[in-house]
């Protein structure tokens, strides 16, 4: 069984208590479950890792994208929080691992500040949910799978 890598960046460990108008009250923990249950329905398994660190989350897409040479990972949901609007080495990554990723965003950015709506995450990403609240995973989930599937 493929897995799908779920991966969230900087404050996203904060769900549930931070800024609950824009982002809900669901915690990381419940997100995680959210993919986990949406995993077994899917077919796929489901790893989830969270950092507030640049590095650490370049090292999981190479991780993923030598993963996804070898047929254990489809491919990865990330919500790259703040890091979105600013990291052209989050971008250089993507496309230097060769890994299918689906950009997800808890908020509609592009209803929010100026400074929210550009991504360098999008032009490197596979496809893109935003706006659809902590459901935008598992819709992300189901999207990798569908375009990148069978399973
Ligand atoms: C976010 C949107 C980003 O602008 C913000 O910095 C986040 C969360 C979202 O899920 O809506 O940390 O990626």
């Amino acid at each position: 069984m493929r897995k799908v890598i779920v991966l969230n960046g900087p404050n996203l460990n904060l769900l549930g208590q931070r800024e609950p108008a824009t982002y809900g009250s669901a915690t990381l923990a419940d997100v995680e479950a959210l993919c986990q249950a949406a995993g077994a329905r899917l077919g796929v398994a489901v790893e989830c890792l969270q950092s507030n660190h640049e590095g650490v989350l370049i090292d999981a897409i190479h991780e993923a994208g030598r993963d996804v040479q070898a047929g254990s990972v489809l491919g990865v949901v990330f919500n790259a929080g703040a890091y979105t609007h600013t990291s052209v080495a989050l971008h250089d990554a993507i496309k230097g691992a060769e890994v299918p990723v689906i950009e997800v965003h808890i908020s509609n950015v592009h209803a929010r500040e100026a400074f929210r709506h550009h991504s360098y995450i999008s032009p490197a990403a596979a496809g893109i949910v935003v706006g659809f609240g902590v459901d935008g995973y598992v819709l992300a989930m189901e999207g990798l799978v569908r375009k990148f599937g069978p399973v």
